[in-house]
């Protein structure tokens, strides 16, 4: 734990952590340990060499497809467990964040990249597609059009770019990813935790949904949300600040 965050450090920096089913593995055994859970947020990062080079593509030869079926029930499920924690979570990228390593971070609610980032979907010159979730993702988050540049036009592209692109929350100095990844947890740690949570998942909900189910969503995150102590004690504080001209503690300025 570092503050109310729980950082989970990739750690196969020989191999600028590739992500083989070892290293998925482990990655799922950390998403299960005690700190994960009690944290307010979730930071994933690297080494300074690599967030991660993507898929290890020595594994990946000689698969058939029995066994690629397997691999999807087994540690290649990860990127979805990642997906589906329940708080906010931050990947903290330096170095190459390539295929799978980028597929990795799009999992994530956030990406904050250091100017040494630099991004790229290596998979079709490959003879394969990203397939971890991260087609999917990319098209939400940038688009058809945009997706399609990345995935068969482009080969690496930088932290500006993937800024620009919407692919990056920020851009910060080298070295200073996680730092500055902390620095965001500690802003979403000092949100309720309810709301946090539930503002996360209704979000991830609503490009799936039709504006009636979406709409629905809101106003039942709202019903449930309302009735928190942290809801009410809000509204109380804002009943005072407006009846004594006092701003409420911690509130905005
Ligand atoms: N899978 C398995 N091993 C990988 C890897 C990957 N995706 N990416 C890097 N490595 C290994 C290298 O084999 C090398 O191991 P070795 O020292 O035992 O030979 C080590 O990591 C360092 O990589 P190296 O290629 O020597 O570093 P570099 O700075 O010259 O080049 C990259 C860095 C990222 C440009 C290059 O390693 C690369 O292109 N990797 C593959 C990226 C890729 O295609 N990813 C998507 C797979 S779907």
């Amino acid at each position: 734990m570092q503050g109310s965050a729980c950082v989970v450090t990739l750690r196969r920096e020989h191999k600028l952590n590739a992500l083989s089913t070892g290293l998925e593995g482990a990655l799922a055994d950390a998403l299960g340990h005690p700190d994960v859970r009690a944290s307010a947020c979730v930071v994933f990062t690297g080494g300074d060499r690599a967030f991660s080079a993507g898929a290890d593509v020595g594994e990946m030869r000689d698969l058939d497809p029995a066994a690629i079926l397997a691999y999807y029930r087994g540690t290649g499920a990860v990127y979805e467990r990642v997906a589906a924690l329940p708080q906010p979570t931050i990947s903290a990228i330096a170095g190459y964040c390539l295929g799978g390593g980028l597929e990795l971070a799009l999992a994530t609610d956030f990406r904050v990249a250091d100017r040494s980032a630099t991004f790229g979907l290596p998979e079709v010159g490959i003879g394969i597609v990203p397939s971890s979730g991260g087609m999917h993702r990319l098209v939400r988050m940038v688009g058809v059009a945009r997706a399609k540049e990345l995935v068969l036009l482009r080969d690496r592209f930088g932290a500006d770019e993937a800024h620009s692109l919407g692919l990056v929350t920020e851009v910060v100095a080298e070295g200073a990813a996680l730092d500055r990844s902390l620095e965001l947890c500690e802003r979403i740690a000092a949100l309720p935790p309810s709301a946090a949570s539930v503002a996360k998942q209704a979000i991830d909900f609503m490009p799936e949904a039709s504006r009636d189910a979406g709409l629905a969503l809101e106003r039942l995150a709202y019903g449930m949300l309302a009735q928190t102590e942290d809801a009410r004690e809000a509204a109380e504080a804002f009943t005072e600040q407006r009846s004594t001209g006092r701003r409420p503690r911690g509130g905005p300025p």
